[in-house]
């Protein structure tokens, strides 16, 4: 649907026009008077003039074509005042008023009424219970916030007023610009889906915000925002995740939210950035505003500080679409040419604490030159020699060169600098976190360059890990007092004396150092009823290692009985900087997909391992229900104390995995045991 005329109206009729500044009637007025001048028409019957122009009656008697009226009028009011704007055939129609649907039976009853009518005429409603339209580019102004914002490419979709006046009047704090604004209140005629169509193909809107409390209709949605996210970037902001959330929301516009993870799902599908707050969608704006709207995945830290840089490289690492980018060595060259002896020349690029305006130039030169960089975060700290506001200058001198993405820390001393920033239309941040939570966002849909590639090692912290043997393993456990159940045969022919004593029916498990993952890789044979049945699970179990794992080395088989119980995993770990760290989870499936597990660092006591157990998520599981008893947790206990004090014992051990551990109410077995030293 075009909305040419509604967003630049050539004639617009205020009705519920009012002299009196308190009302929303007189401050429509003012908005629209401050515009382009276009033709403005007071409606009230109750006056000769408002605001010093000729006052009508009604708009049926106005001569001249209306493309738009606004309606701020007792909502009993609205459905006569409707009629008179469908029989004058007016194509658009802003209705201010609240206290439609949002208020309930008699309100939607209301509500209903206005749809028919606005049917009945083809007249294009946006409303009840809004705050209106702006068309920043062709100076309209029809609603009753406060000033237009700058002229900028952004438009703004919101389904509450309140949120708009707030992101309207930052954003001229801010100096960010919008190109339309629309308040969609209770959606009677106009959704949020007829803005979306309309902003895809119009050239004045290069990124769309929207803030949403409830989607009118999602399948058209995803549709929509797919074919938007090919052309330009969808931030979205969703209220109503909470149950208290969602009751503020069905008292406010009447929409039911839907279900929160649907709705997060909907937008990733549709390569829409999902944020949660305001800030996020703040800081998304500022990006669109600086003219930074595609994803820049690749990229290079520049700073003056060690600290920050750290912290802000980790950012990067763990982001699911950024990487920093490889410098390159020419390029490393390059900088050190141009740089102190003790700066850095890898990536962060860190050109010291007592760096100056030319050197971050010096480092610009080199950075902004380099193709496979596609964006530069600039990081400052201020210290007493730093001229702030010079390399603020810098950068914006290097801006159209490369995407640069200023985040100077401080407060007092930084001051200057957003004052160049905002001057030159430059997103910049205080801080570190929301800079690459923008710059996820921007690369939603984009797979991290580095996700594929086998993690890097470098050479000098190349480490050899063994894992130890069946034997070996077993020996540690025995001297902390553990030991797994069965027995170890190294070769087919070791089976018969290695059986004596077992009962059936039995387990084989595979032993060999390549292949952690036992089922997966077709390592493990059950219900193994009698010894031929043992013997045949040995061939089998042989035959699928060499098909999943050619170049694994098989040692040889455990056997054991089979063991029931509830599957928990005990290990150790040890960490560079707080050494050994015990763990406990549920085992099997849990580990993997749910990750409950909790730790400690060393030294554990059994009160603390004790309370390993029972924080898990799933504890209750370990607990039992509907009349199953309590795994032995002291059982548990006892081989948590005892991994610890393994690790305590043997600087070496590296990792101990004990998985499964099956606990039972009468205590717990050790069903395989994997440690690295
Ligand atoms: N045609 C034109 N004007 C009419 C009229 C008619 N048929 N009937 C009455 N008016 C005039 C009144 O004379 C009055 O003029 P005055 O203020 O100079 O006396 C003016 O319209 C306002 O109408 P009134 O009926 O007195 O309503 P109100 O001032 O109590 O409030 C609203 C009207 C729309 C502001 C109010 O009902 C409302 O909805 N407020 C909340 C709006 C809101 O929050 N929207 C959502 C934002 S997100």
């Amino acid at each position: 649907m075009n909305l040419d005329k509604l967003f630049n109206p050539r004639a617009v009729a205020v009705v519920g026009a009012s002299d009196d500044k308190t009302k929303i009637g007189h401050t429509l007025m003012y908005n629209l008077l401050r515009g382009k001048k276009r033709k403005v028409y007071p409606i009230n019957p109750a006056f000769k003039k408002v605001e010093h122009i000729l006052c009508y009656p009604s708009v049926k008697n106005i001569t001249s074509e209306i493309d738009l009226a606004v309606i701020a009028v007792k909502p009993e009011i609205v459905p006569a005042v409707l009629k008179d704007c469908g029989e004058k055939k007016i194509p658009f129609v802003i209705i201010i008023t609240a206290g439609f649907k949002e208020v309930g039976a008699e309100g939607k009853k209301l509500e209903e009424e206005i749809k028919t009518i606005a049917a009945k005429y083809k007249i294009s409603l946006v409303g009840p219970n809004c705050l209106g339209v702006m068309g920043v580019q062709s100076d309209l102004n029809a609603t009753f916030a406060g000033d237009l914002p700058i002229k900028g490419k952004t438009a703004f979709i919101s389904q509450s007023g309140a949120v708009g006046t707030a992101m309207l009047d930052w954003a001229k704090k801010e100096k960010i610009g919008f190109s339309k604004f629309v308040s969609i209140g209770n959606e009677a005629g106009l959704t949020e889906n007829d803005f979306l169509k309309y902003f895809t193909d119009d050239s004045s809107v290069a990124a769309i915000l929207m803030y949403l409390e409830g989607i009118s209709d999602g399948q058209k949605f995803v549709k929509l925002a797919k074919k938007i996210t090919a052309k330009k970037p969808l931030v979205i902001l969703k209220a109503g995740k909470s149950a208290r959330g969602s009751a503020a929301v069905a008292s406010h516009t009447g929409s039911l939210a839907p279900s929160e993870k649907i709705f997060q799902s909907a937008c990733r599908q549709a390569g829409a950035v999902y944020v949660e707050s305001l800030e996020d969608m703040f800081n998304l704006a500022k990006m669109f505003e600086a003219g930074l709207l595609k994803p820049m995945t690749n990229l290079a830290i520049l700073t003056n500080g060690g600290g920050p840089s750290v912290v802000m490289s980790d950012l990067i690492e763990a982001s699911e679409h950024l990487s920093l980018a490889e410098i390159s060595e020419p390029v490393k060259n390059q900088l050190r040419k141009v740089l102190p002896p003790t700066a850095a020349v890898g990536n962060p690029v860190d050109i010291i604490g007592d760096a100056l305006s030319d050197r971050y130039e010096a480092a610009l030169k080199i950075l902004t030159e380099e193709k496979s960089i596609n964006g530069i975060i600039v990081i400052l700290t201020p210290q007493k020699m730093t001229d702030v506001k010079e390399t603020a200058e810098v950068l914006v001198k290097y801006k159209n060169k490369k995407p640069i993405v200023p985040v100077f820390l401080g407060g007092e001393a930084i001051i200057p600098a957003e004052e160049v920033f905002k001057k030159n239309r430059m997103a910049y941040f205080h801080d570190l976190r929301p800079a690459q939570k923008a710059l996820d966002a921007l690369a939603v849909g984009v797979k991290k360059a580095s996700a594929d590639a086998p993690a890097k090692t470098k050479k000098d912290e190349t480490v050899s890990v063994r894992q130890l043997d069946f034997e070996e393993s077993n020996k540690l456990l025995y001297s902390v007092g553990l030991k797994t159940v069965g027995v170890f045969a190294k070769q087919k022919t070791d089976l018969k004396k290695a059986l004596v004593g077992m009962k059936y029916p039995l387990a084989m498990k595979v032993v060999s150092e390549q292949v952690i993952h036992k089922s997966d890789a077709g390592g493990v044979q059950i219900q193994l009823a009698d010894f031929a049945a043992v013997e045949k699970a040995w061939d089998v179990i042989v035959k699928n290692i060499k098909i999943k794992v050619p170049k694994a080395k098989i040692d040889g088989m455990v056997i054991q009985p089979m063991v029931s119980g509830k599957e928990v995993i005990i290990g150790m770990k040890r960490d560079a900087s707080f050494g050994p760290v015990v763990l406990f989870g549920l085992g099997g499936i849990f580990t993997e997909v749910l990750k409950d597990a909790s730790m400690r660092v060393l030294s554990v006591a059994e009160k603390e391992a004790m309370e390993m157990i029972d924080e898990l998520k799933g504890s209750a599981i370990l607990a039992g229900s509907r009349g199953e008893k309590s795994v032995d947790r002291k059982a548990l206990v006892k081989i948590i104390l005892a991994i610890a004090k393994l690790a305590e014992n043997h600087p070496e051990i590296r990792e101990i995995d004990l998985n499964p551990v099956m606990a039972t109410s009468t205590g717990a077995t050790l069903v395989d045991v994997r440690i690295l030293t």
